[in-house]
């Protein structure tokens, strides 16, 4: 009896919040709410983790990592999401798929990670770039991977994937450098004085050099000129690498820099304004959290200079519990960008968040606040 009249009292209720929380689901986002789970036009979660952005012909397309319930290798692929406002995305489907035959570098179970695309107005084609482990070998193998599409949305086609410039010492080593001769067998003691000026002078570029430099977290960045780089996390992650891409955009030119040896920097993202990049990573601490970095330079060749964590308030000294991927500039507004990063939750990888904050600016420099929610009229 009372728990009949309980029913009738409640049930009205519940049928009421039903009704708002699907109606919420189906309106359109308005603001971004960082750290929550983001609906796609279906409703679920969005996909898209270690992700990067493209703006093309009046739309944003957000690629990422296809994340499972209990792994974060690779079992299906690239996934692509579009927009037209950055608050509400549509599923346009898995860009690039992982490949069922067993000897194929992108085989089902291999890692992807940070999958960035780039479009090239010569060629008339998308490329994607990404972070490539081989199944079953960890994190041993280092390598980027390329694939090619004629459609924004794909299907993308695996290339290749690859050590980065083999046989080609950075453009910032001096002849010093190149010729001094270094053996990481004398080196098997990390975090020794005599260690760092050897990583300094290319003990691990030297031991690399035949086969080509690690090439781990990453990501692209196309400059004003059209010019594209690959800037990824080198020698044994202690290393970035700023390398410049063909004209194709479906190789590296030979060119490239060393920065910050030993720095240990992981998960870059860059972005250029009014003349200076500027570029945010983080440490190395697997999918934990850490203090965020920032490096500014003047000319993509450096001298890069090194800032304070760009955080600030609560959690600035874990990045609000996040690590960087990529920064979006808003299109259409002034000085908007956004500074991209992924909340992980390795043991239910699916659910991974993400963080999306905009990047202020103090005194010239780029700050990172915290908002529970936030739309693109922060930027003035
Ligand atoms: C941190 C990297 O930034 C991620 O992309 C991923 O490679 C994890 N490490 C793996 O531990």
């Amino acid at each position: 009896m009372i728990a009949q009249r309980f029913f009738k009292i409640i049930s009205p209720v519940l049928l009421a919040c039903v009704a708002f929380f699907s109606v919420q689901m189906n309106a359109a986002n308005k603001s971004f709410y960082p750290g929550k789970q983001w609906p796609d036009d279906k409703g679920v979660h969005v996909n898209a983790h270690g992700g990067g952005m493209l703006y093309y012909q009046g739309k944003y397309y957000w690629f990422g990592e296809f994340k499972s319930e209990t792994t974060s290798s690779a079992l299906v692929g690239v996934t692509c999401y579009s927009s037209s406002d950055l608050y509400n995305w549509k599923n346009k489907g898995i860009a690039m798929k992982v490949s069922d035959d067993e000897k194929s570098d992108i085989t089902k179970g291999c890692i992807i990670e940070r999958p960035k695309v780039i479009y090239n107005k010569k060629t008339n084609k998308f490329v994607m770039w990404f972070h490539l482990e081989m199944k079953g070998q960890g994190y041993a193998a280092a390598r980027v991977g390329v694939a090619v599409s004629n459609q924004v949305t794909g299907p993308y086609k695996f290339v290749r994937s690859f050590r980065s410039n083999p046989g080609i010492y950075a453009a910032n080593m001096t002849d010093e450098q190149k010729n001094m001769s270094l053996d990481v067998k004398n080196y098997e003691k990390w975090w020794t004085p005599e260690w760092y000026k050897a990583v300094s002078d290319g003990l691990f570029t030297k031991r690399d050099l035949k086969e080509g430099q690690m090439s781990r977290d990453m990501t692209i960045f196309v400059d004003d000129n059209g010019k594209a780089y690959h800037i990824y996390s080198s020698e044994e992650n202690l290393t970035l690498q700023i390398a410049e891409l063909t004209d194709d955009y479906l190789g590296h030119s030979g060119k490239y820099i060393r920065i910050f040896p030993g720095g240990h920097n992981e998960a870059p993202s860059i972005f250029k304004k009014d003349g200076t990049y500027w570029m945010i990573t983080s440490g190395c601490t697997g999918w934990d959290p850490n203090e965020a970095r920032m490096f500014s330079a003047k000319n993509i060749w450096g001298p890069w200079e090194k800032h304070s964590n760009p955080c600030v308030g609560e959690d600035a000294k874990l990045t609000f519990h996040s690590q960087s991927t990529y920064i979006q500039k808003v299109e259409g507004k002034k000085d908007a960008y956004i500074f991209m990063a992924d909340r992980w939750t390795p043991k239910h990888p699916i659910e991974a968040s993400y963080i999306w904050l905009p990047i202020l600016f103090e005194n010239g420099k780029p700050v990172l606040k915290w908002y529970d929610q936030w739309n693109l009229n922060v930027f003035k």
